[in-house]
């Protein structure tokens, strides 16, 4: 039997990092770039396997990759030149590759299959089949999950598509549709803004997105791409992963009298709202203009980056007691990877946490919900579960214990915050084989900072 990772107690988190590019961006940009005439190279592209996932499919479908470190030069094939793949693209546990790859394939005329590990394949799929029937794609599926079989159709009919779930990656894969569609292609979306990456990169390629905000009572946003859409080769320095500098951070805060400094990481707004909860739960967190060690310069790609220092305090305390130690609502897409994170920070906030209207948790790489509540309750701390959150009391004094990853890169890096912040040894199952996912250098990076 292969042990769990094993974690120690952490006494502060001091030193100064950078990180593996943005996994969302890197996704977006090897797809563009693919889709593009010309050669783009993109350098810090995320070191995740999912990220690879994207790369490999890409290079079945005829894109030249070359990859060096952690530049990616990609050739890309210009519209409608990209070809069949013979055997099934496998997407391995990246719901983004799916989501994505399926709405450039649906204005392709030929047939592709795209399917993945056996939790990509019990992912609701149903989100993006929807809407590609509706542009004249025949996608079909097992019972709304992966594989998925699509029938392109060239050009693609233009809709007006208003999304019944708040997913950037429904959006992503309807506005890549859009590419190949004649004429405009419109997404909704109303309860709250998901993250802008794909209108933002579409626009760098040279295919601007038009926003349009409604000031009615869902705070709707609708965003329109032209087609047929002509993306133009560029090259590009993506920035560090905010999603993943939040367990560096989360860790500092919680132990006093770290001090942590993360370099050139992504700040874009519909992503860096996780950095305005955590100061709202009392965290010390601060935002400079970066230089960063990553060569980043300008914006490229249209993304804000900056470097964030996080001092650790004696508690973390609610600024606006009461209101700070609720996350609902609108905030929800904002913070939709950082949640697991914020549930065992929560523990240690005065007042608690509760999440709430976050039942996209149970659909993600494992259900996040049940998966964090088990792991914290086995430490010790006092939740409680709800269909769409969850609730944790604050002030905990958690103790280690046997964790469960559940093959979720996620729930291996929060459990191993908890972990440190823990009284006594823990053991986290399938850690050390899940973070590869997001992040494969997490514990390597982790114990560079820790002191014990
Ligand atoms: C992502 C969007 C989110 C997020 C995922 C990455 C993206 O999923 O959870 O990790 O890159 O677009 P949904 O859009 O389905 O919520």
């Amino acid at each position: 039997m292969i042990d769990g990772m094993r974690i120690q107690p952490a006494r502060r988190i001091h030193g100064r990092l950078s990180l593996p590019g943005d996994k969302s961006i890197s996704h977006r940009a090897a797809i563009m770039a693919a889709l593009a005439s010309g050669r783009s190279v993109l350098r810090n592209y995320a070191t995740s396997d999912d990220c690879a996932r994207t790369l490999a499919c890409l290079g079945q479908l005829g894109a030249a990759i070359g990859r060096e470190g952690s530049s990616v030069a990609v050739t890309g094939v210009g519209a409608g030149g990209l070809r069949a793949s013979g055997v099934p693209l496998d997407c391995g546990n990246s719901g983004t590759t799916i989501r994505m790859l399926a709405g450039v394939l649906a204005g392709q005329e030929f047939a592709s299959v795209l399917t993945g590990d056996d939790s990509l394949r019990s992912r609701p799929m149903r989100r993006v089949i929807e809407p590609l029937e509706l542009m004249g794609a025949k996608v079909s599926s097992r019972d709304g999950c992966a594989p998925l079989e699509i029938k392109g159709r060239r050009p693609l009919l233009p809709v007006s598509y208003e999304m019944p779930v708040a997913s950037a990656q429904v959006k992503s894969c309807v506005l890549l549709a859009g590419l190949s569609a004649e004429g405009r292609t419109r997404v909704i979306e109303r309860g709250g803004p998901t993250r802008d990456h794909t209108e933002r990169m579409l626009g760098w390629f040279g295919v601007p997105v038009e926003t349009s905000h409604q000031e009615d009572e869902q705070q709707s946003n609708t965003f329109s791409v032209d087609g047929p859409g002509h993306l133009h080769a560029r090259d590009g320095v993506i920035p560090g992963d905010i999603s993943s500098a939040v367990f560096f951070i989360a860790a500092a805060a919680l132990l006093p009298g770290s001090e942590l400094e993360i370099k050139g990481v992504g700040l874009n707004p519909t992503r860096a709202q996780v950095l305005s909860t955590l100061r709202g739960l009392g965290a010390r967190v601060t935002v400079n203009d970066a230089t960063g060690d990553l060569g980043l310069q300008g914006e490229d790609f249209h993304e804000p980056f900056g470097d964030i220092h996080t001092s650790g305090g004696d508690g973390l305390a609610p600024l606006e007691a009461g209101r700070s130690n609720v996350l609902s609502g609108a905030l929800i897409a904002q913070l939709i990877d950082e949640l697991p994170m914020l549930a065992v920070l929560g523990t240690q906030v005065a007042g608690g946490l509760s999440i709430r209207d976050a039942s996209e948790l149970r659909v993600k790489e494992t259900d996040r919900i049940s998966a964090t509540v088990a792991n914290l309750r086995a430490m010790g701390a006092e939740v409680e579960e709800y269909a769409d959150g969850l609730g944790v009391a604050g002030g905990a004094r958690l103790r280690g214990a046997l964790l469960d990853a559940r093959g979720d890169h996620r729930i291996a890096m929060a459990s191993a915050v908890a972990a440190l912040v823990a009284e006594g040894e823990s053991e986290i199952k399938g850690a050390e084989e899940c973070v590869g996912v997001s992040f494969p250098e997490f514990f390597s990076v982790l114990e560079s900072v820790v002191e014990r």
